[in-house]
């Protein structure tokens, strides 16, 4: 069964979480992992990701859009293309807490973004993971849905085979109805908060479909933590990687 979590509140257990959080924290991991951090730490919350804080480690994150003082770097995209450390420890206001959330109810999660859109599909459709219970978690902005999460989760839906919910249903209308990712991304209401915080590239970057090959996978889980890496990093090549191999602490 394919499912969409049109927010948080809706995960529950499955076979294959797909967490996304187009603007911007799925991006920006993505990002990270491809410009050469090794892994990314995402914490539930600030002072998590303080505790978290140790050699070699950039911190990054956002409360309402904004660096906090402390802090390395902001939760963005464009900055993650440089790498300034092995590890890289974010936290930001939804999208963080969601993929620690999809770790106690999945036993693999994966996180998509329009960047790595056609390297997640490959990655559920080269194995049987169609054919389990796969959920597409959206992490929306303040426990609401996010229109950009949604449009993605669709665009992932529509290239799956299988049944589906409902759910998928609608989040693979809403994905038809615009003509490209940019378009969506530029209509939502986030959009609209990071354009008034001045970040609008950082929206364009995000838009930018398919142009990485990084599947960021957790591999590990701490108390309000979970650290993600590439899946090729994880399993040596691309299709080994049995759910059962994401280990938990
Ligand atoms: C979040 O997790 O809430 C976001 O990624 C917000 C943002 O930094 O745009």
């Amino acid at each position: 069964m394919l499912d969409v979590a049109l927010t948080p509140a809706g995960l529950r257990r499955c076979d294959v979480a797909v967490v996304v959080d187009v603007l911007r924290a799925t991006s920006t991991i993505t990002q990270a992992l491809a410009s050469g951090y090794r892994s990314v730490q995402c914490a539930d919350s600030i002072d998590r990701a303080r505790e978290l804080r140790g050699a070699d480690c950039a911190l990054a994150g956002e409360q309402r859009c904004v660096k906090p003082q402390d802090f390395d770097l902001d939760n963005s995209p464009v900055e993650a293309t440089r790498c300034y450390a092995d590890r890289l420890v974010l936290a930001t206001t939804n999208g963080a807490p969601a993929i620690v959330a999809a770790t106690r109810l999945a036993p693999t999660v994966l996180l998509a973004s329009v960047l790595n859109l056609r390297a997640v599909l490959g990655v559920l459709r080269d194995r049987d993971w169609p054919e389990r219970d796969v959920q597409v978690v959206c992490s929306g902005t303040g426990g609401a849905p996010a229109l950009e999460d949604a449009y993605l989760a669709g665009r992932l839906c529509a290239r799956l085979p299988g049944p589906r919910s409902d759910a998928a249903r609608l989040a693979q209308a809403l994905a038809a109805a615009h003509p490209s990712a940019g378009a969506a991304l530029a209509c939502g209401a986030h959009a609209a908060t990071l354009r008034a915080a001045g970040l609008e590239d950082d929206i364009a970057f995000c838009a930018r479909e398919s142009v990485l090959d990084v599947v960021p996978l957790v591999v590990a889980t701490t108390a309000g933590a979970a650290t993600v890496v590439d899946l090729r990093a994880a399993a040596g090549t691309v299709g080994d990687v049995p759910p059962s191999a994401v280990a938990r602490t």
